[in-house]
């Protein structure tokens, strides 16, 4: 194993077992952290995704994604820049590393009214891929989870895949997302905000 390899994993125990971070954690890390926090919420930083309970064969989708150019880094570019420095192995660490860390509440702020109908265009158009971080089988669903995420970032992403900043990387969904009006775009965001 290369000594970077043995220091993330490092870096990893120590953010699970919530002891101080080892001086010779590998930088990268630490540039994750400025921006998605300690525990991965990016709380304090609403355009920032919670990067927890997503399972690492999708975190690791997302991060190819933005290295490749499907998903643009429109909000901050410092992502992506950081993004393009990982290697194959750094992904496949920071990804198992990001996956067993339990999604927090964020107790976001939401639109009580919007909710039911939120929760009804799921249902119908979006839970067959995306099924909250907790369900037994969220590792076998196609598109991760939304539950939870913050509504900032989720109503920035939603429009990136309207506008075409971002690459749909299935039709399926393309064709879920052509069907919606703006007004169901925030009823969803409200809704993934509730959980
Ligand atoms: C400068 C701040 C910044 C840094 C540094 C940063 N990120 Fe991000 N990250 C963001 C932002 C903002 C987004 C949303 C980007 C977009 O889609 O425009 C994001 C998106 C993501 C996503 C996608 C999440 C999702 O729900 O689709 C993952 C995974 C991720 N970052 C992991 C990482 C890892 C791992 C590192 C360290 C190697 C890192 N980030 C470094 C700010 C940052
Ligand atoms: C056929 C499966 C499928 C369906 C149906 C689907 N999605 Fe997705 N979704 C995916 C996959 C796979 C990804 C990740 C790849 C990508 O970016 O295209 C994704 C990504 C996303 C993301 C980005 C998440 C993030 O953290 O960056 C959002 C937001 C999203 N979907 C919302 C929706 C909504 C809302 C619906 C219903 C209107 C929907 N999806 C329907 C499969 C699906």
């Amino acid at each position: 194993m290369r000594k970077t390899c043995l220091l993330t994993l490092l870096m990893a125990s120590a953010i699970l077992t919530g002891a101080p971070a080892r001086a010779e954690a590998p930088t990268i890390v630490a540039a994750c952290k400025a921006c998605h926090a300690e525990d991965g919420s990016g709380v304090g930083i609403h355009f920032v995704p919670v990067i927890t309970g997503i399972p690492a064969a999708h975190i690791e989708e997302a991060l190819y994604a933005y290295k490749d150019g499907a998903r643009q880094c429109v909000t901050e570019p410092a992502m992506c820049q950081t993004v393009a420095l990982l290697t194959d192995e750094d992904i496949a660490d920071l990804a198992e590393l990001y996956s067993q860390l339990e999604r927090p509440s964020l107790n976001e702020p939401y639109d009580e009214s919007l909710v039911g109908r939120g929760e009804q265009l799921h249902n119908t158009h979006c839970a067959r891929c995306h099924v909250p971080p907790d369900e037994p089988d969220v590792a076998d669903a196609l598109g991760y989870p939304l539950h939870g995420q913050h509504p900032v970032y989720l109503r920035y992403a939603l429009q990136a895949y309207r506008d075409g900043t971002r690459e749909h990387l299935l039709e399926q969904m393309k064709e879920k997302m052509d069907l919606l009006e703006d007004s169901d775009v925030e009823a969803l965001v409200n809704y993934y905000a509730s959980y």
